[in-house]
């Protein structure tokens, strides 16, 4: 879960980055970490997940960085489920 992941030394599997066991649910700041420009999605880059145009970062599905120059994963904020469909965000 996020917890785990935004540990350093955390390994960014599917199921560690999602909000839920399951890894049905992935909430990501869209954000690159490189220098803050908006990643673009629906399977941009090449490896079907988000491109950021400004200088050519790669992300995968689930937001791990591929290529280029940013140096850390999208970032996955603190977020529980508070109901069946509401998602708490810090
Ligand atoms: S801000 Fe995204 S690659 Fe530079």
């Amino acid at each position: 879960n996020a917890e785990n992941q935004n540990k350093p030394g955390a390994d960014a599997s599917d199921q560690n980055r999602t909000l839920d066991d399951a890894g049905e649910w992935l909430v990501m700041m869209g954000v690159c970490t490189h220098l803050g420009c908006v990643p673009l999605g629906n399977g941009a880059g090449e490896f079907g997940g988000w491109f950021c145009p400004c200088h050519g970062s790669h992300y995968d599905t689930a937001g791990r960085i591929r290529k280029g120059p940013a140096p850390r994963n999208l970032e996955v904020p603190v977020a529980q489920f508070t109901d069946e469909t509401t998602i708490l965000l810090g």
